[in-house]
């Protein structure tokens, strides 16, 4: 029988809207393009049975963010003269694998997220155990005890990508502050990422959360403010960039698909930001 995993055609994520990360895969990691289908698709059926994220059925982990910053050069630069950077909340860490084949010193980098699984499954989607340096960390980012708490002041850059929006505002706070002791207490120390986002902040459910969670989303205003309190509790002054813009890539065949869900995911907005110590 075949092992051939067959694409939900309802689904209106495409991988071959995903470019960035396809190209990561085909030049860093040497994988086919005649074998990229069923290698991502593996990869995604696994990581979906540790914990059914969206952005994984969404299969963002293609869609490579830091690099369509404007900092990404001086990411870069800062990272190949030897400053540290984290990926937290990493997943499969492709901003990682970006960053180094780009040309950082993967001993300079560093990737945690709360499930090991999701550290491991990302060797296997990269094919680069043997080469790559990066320590990778499992940890809960609210765990005052977790192996996170060491590396207290150690980073100079670190990328939080989907990761906030995951929790309440009062987790947002304490993960945040967790953010900005992990990094040196000196001007320039920055944070870059993404999340998404909405004209109109506020907590909100997931359709895919059924534990009552609450989650919270920013509107540009209210994530600057929330980076204001941080400064006020850790005594450091931090210049927030951000900005909100459309979110999903879709496959062409669902542009013009009027069903709620999918317009419902059209309108969703992503928020962008750069946060600087001043
Ligand atoms: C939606 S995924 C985003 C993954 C990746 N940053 C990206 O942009 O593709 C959120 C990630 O945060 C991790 N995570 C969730 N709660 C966490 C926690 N308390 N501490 C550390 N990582 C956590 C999840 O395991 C997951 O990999």
């Amino acid at each position: 029988m075949s092992s051939k995993i067959v694409q939900n055609e309802e689904d209106p994520f495409e991988i071959n809207d995903l470019d960035s990360g396809r190209k990561l895969l085909h030049e860093y990691s040497g994988i086919p393009d005649e074998d990229m289908r069923d290698h991502i698709e593996l990869i995604q059926t696994k990581a979906l049975q540790v914990r059914p994220y969206p952005c994984i059925r969404r299969y963002r982990f293609l869609d490579l963010i830091m690099m369509t910053t404007d900092v990404y050069q001086e990411v870069l630069d800062r990272v190949k003269k030897g400053e540290k950077f984290m990926d937290l909340g990493c997943c499969f860490g492709q901003e990682i694998r970006q960053l180094v084949h780009d040309g950082a010193p993967s001993a300079n980098t560093y990737g945690s997220d709360l499930w090991e699984d999701f550290l491991s499954i990302g060797y296997e989607l990269f094919k680069d155990k043997d080469r790559l340096e990066t320590k990778f960390i499992a940890a809960d980012i609210f765990d005052d005890s977790s192996p996170l708490v060491g590396l207290t002041g150690k980073m100079n850059i670190i990328y939080v990508g989907d990761f906030f929006h995951l929790f309440s505002l009062e987790e947002q706070e304490n993960a945040a502050t967790r953010v900005a002791q992990l990094l040196a207490p000196q001007p320039g120390s920055l944070i870059i990422g993404r999340q998404s986002g909405s004209e109109i902040a506020g907590e909100y459910s997931r359709a895919s959360d059924t534990s009552g969670r609450r989650h919270f989303q920013h509107n540009p205003q209210s994530w600057k403010e929330l980076w204001e309190r941080i400064g006020e509790k850790t005594g450091i002054k931090w210049s927030t960039e951000v900005n909100i813009c459309p979110e999903f890539k879709f496959k062409s065949a669902v542009r013009e698909d009027k069903s709620s869900e999918v317009q419902r995911l059209m309108s969703a907005k992503g928020l962008r930001f750069i946060i600087r110590q001043l």
